[in-house]
């Protein structure tokens, strides 16, 4: 379009817009006008060099990456020191991580290890811990078969009633009945356990900062207590439980349950071998998938989600950009006058 114009209309054009930056620049003193060229040339580089956005990316990089690299080193944020209401020492010793079979974001139980784990539980831990929330019912797909848990349930009595007579009656398990408790009431369960209450197990793992690495080192933590450490009677030394003392004495040893996998199988695999990690281990996992029943079904659900919606996504996309390419690649010329009626 300007080429068009003549030379004359140009220079004018020139003149004009020089005019008008003058004016607009503020004068610093009465009638002088600073020039780029006029300032000392280092000092406007380096305000250039200031104000540029290479600048400011790289120093806000830098100090996002030195902060990301001191809590990578230390564990914290620079400048804002841990408070803590106790020592370190009083919190327990902090879990190592450990390779959970259901730790990835696609990762289901390991359901051999849940049925294990299940054996363990009723072995040994019911014997001083409910599982209130626990149905027998819970168990059919996951563990067990329908039959298998039917007969898990029926092996205990259950009080229901009142009958025709008004009376309470026993009568086996059901698949809808949940998981029988080992004490009556809080009381009979201190009274058993020198005062100290066996947590209920069905959200434990939920209910401990570390979760299954929490458990799984508690129950295999048990160790002599270090010199200077003193131990009151009837309690026990764990370095995972805060304080240190726990009430609970170690429960898992070396082949104390027998487990039915193994049995089966073709002659060449031998078994779990039932060692206390892997005991620990296994009830470990079915505690987890007791305080979380739903987690297969939850990924399960979050990957159809997620491949639902990115190609609901990518197909608006591409709808929007079809709708839109008449508009987008619609070209306005503009067609300025010849000047003929000048
Ligand atoms: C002899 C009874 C007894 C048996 C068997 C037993 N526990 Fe315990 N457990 C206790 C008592 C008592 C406590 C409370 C400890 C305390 O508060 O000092 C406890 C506490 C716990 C806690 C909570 C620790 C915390 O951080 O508060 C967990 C988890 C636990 N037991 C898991 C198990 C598991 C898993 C088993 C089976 C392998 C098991 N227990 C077997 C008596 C028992």
């Amino acid at each position: 379009m300007l080429s068009r114009l003549p030379a004359a209309a140009l220079s004018k054009q020139g003149a004009f817009a020089a005019a008008r930056t003058a004016s607009l620049r503020p004068a610093t003193r009465s009638g002088s006008v600073r020039f780029a060229s006029s300032d000392a040339a280092s000092s406007s580089g380096f305000q250039a060099l200031l104000n540029s956005r290479a600048t400011l990316a790289s120093a806000t990089l830098l100090s996002v990456g030195s902060i990301a690299w001191y809590t990578h080193l230390y564990g914290s944020l620079p400048f804002i020191s841990e408070v803590h209401a106790s020592s370190p020492a009083e919190a327990g010793l902090h879990p190592a991580a450990y390779p959970w079979s259901n730790k990835g974001w696609f990762d289901s139980f390991d359901h051999a290890s849940i049925r294990r784990g299940y054996l363990v539980y009723k072995d040994v831990c019911a014997a001083c811990h409910s599982l209130d929330r626990i149905a027998w019912r819970n168990l059919v797909g996951v563990s067990h078969s329908a039959d298998e848990a039917k007969a898990l349930a029926e092996e205990v009595e259950y009080t229901d009633g009142p009958n025709d007579q008004g009376e309470m009656f026993q009568r086996p398990g059901k698949l809808s009945d949940y998981m029988p408790a080992p004490y009556p009431n809080e009381e009979a369960a201190r009274a058993s356990n020198g005062g100290a209450l066996p947590p209920d197990l069905s959200l434990i793992v939920k209910a401990r900062h570390g979760a299954s690495d929490y458990i799984f080192s508690l129950l295999t933590g048990y160790v002599d207590p270090p010199a200077g450490v003193e131990i009151r009677e009837g309690m026990n030394y764990n370095p995972y439980f805060p304080g240190g003392a726990i009430s609970m004495p170690r429960v898992l040893f070396d082949g104390l349950v027998e487990y039915d996998d193994g049995l089966e199988r073709s002659p060449w695999a031998l078994g779990t071998p039932a060692t206390t990690a892997q005991l620990a281990k296994d009830v470990t996992v079915f505690l987890a998938w007791a305080a979380e029943p739903e987690h297969d079904e939850r990924k399960k659900s979050g990957i159809k989600a997620v491949i639902l919606f990115s190609a609901l996504t990518a197909i608006s996309l591409y709808v929007k950009r079809f709708k839109w390419t008449v508009i987008k690649n619609r070209k306005i010329f503009y067609s300025p006058p010849t000047g003929k009626g000048h």
